[in-house]
C-alpha cells in the first residue's frame, strides 16, 4: 500500500463480495425487459448509483419508463438485493479485508468509506467492520455518481485530509476515474484490462 494518511474504501466488491447480489438483482430487473444482462455489462454498472444504473439497462434494452414505474422498478431492485443480503455476516468479507484494516489502524491511519450504496453502513455493520471506519460516506450522502469525485472529497473532508494524502481502493472503472478526478492515489483491485488508469492494481486485498 502506498504511504499515505488516509485510505478510502470502496464497499461493493473492494470489502464485501456483495457486487454479485447487485447483478443478481439488476439480472431480475433486465430480464423483465427482455434483455440478457451480461457480465461485460455488468462492470458499467458497477460503481455507480441505483438510479443511474436503471436507466443504462433501459437503455440497452431500448426501454422506456414513466416516473412512477421507474422509481417502482428502481424499488424492487432494491428490495431483491435486500433479500439476497439478509444472510450475510462476516464470511461476505473478501481476502485480506481484517488483516488490512487491523494493519492500518495499527499504524495510526485514517479509514473511510466512499460508496455509492445506499446499503452501506448496513453491509458494513452486518459484517461486523463498521468500528474500524473513521468515516462514512455513502450513496444517502451524495448528489453526483462516480466517475464524479464528490464522494471521495467529501470522504476526505471527513477525515480532515488533503486529498493528495488519501490512497482510494476501488473495484469500478467508474471509481478509478473518480479517485483521480479528485487528486487521489487509486488502487485498482482486480483486473488491470479493466481498471484502466490505475496507479496500481492488485487482485485482491490479500495481493497488496
Ligand atoms: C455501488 C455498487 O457500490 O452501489 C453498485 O457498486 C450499486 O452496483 C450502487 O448500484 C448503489 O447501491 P444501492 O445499494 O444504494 O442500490
Ligand atoms: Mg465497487
Amino acid at each position: 500500500m502506498p504511504d499515505v494518511d488516509g485510505y478510502i474504501f470502496d464497499l461493493d466488491g473492494v470489502l464485501v463480495d456483495t457486487a454479485k447480489y447487485h447483478y443478481l438483482a439488476w439480472k431480475e430487473i433486465a430480464k423483465e425487459f427482455g434483455f440478457e444482462l451480461t457480465p461485460e455489462h455488468n462492470e458499467q454498472l458497477k460503481g455507480i448509483g441505483r438510479e443511474v444504473s436503471l436507466h443504462k439497462i433501459l437503455s440497452w434494452a431500448g426501454k422506456s419508463l414513466s416516473e412512477e414505474v421507474f422509481a417502482q422498478t428502481a424499488l424492487r431492485k432494491n428490495e431483491s438485493y435486500l433479500q439476497k443480503i439478509s444472510h450475510i455476516d462476516h464470511k461476505e468479507l473478501l481476502p485480506g479485508v481484517l488483516p488490512l484494516l487491523q494493519q492500518l489502524k495499527s499504524k495510526g491511519k485514517k479509514i473511510a468509506l466512499g460508496s455509492a450504496s445506499r446499503n452501506a453502513r448496513l453491509v458494513l455493520e452486518r459484517t461486523g467492520i463498521l468500528p474500524y471506519f473513521d468515516a462514512i460516506v455513502d450513496g444517502t450522502m451524495v448528489s453526483k455518481a462516480k466517475p464524479d469525485p464528490e464522494v471521495f472529497l467529501k470522504a476526505a473532508e471527513a477525515l480532515h485530509l488533503s486529498a493528495d494524502r488519501c490512497c482510494v481502493l476501488e473495484d469500478a472503472p467508474a471509481g478509478i476515474q473518480a479517485a483521480k478526478a479528485a487528486g487521489m492515489t487509486a488502487i485498482g483491485v482486480g483486473s488491470p484490462e479493466i481498471l484502466k488508469g490505475a496507479d496500481k492494481v492488485i487482485s485482491s486485498l490479500a495481493n497488496g
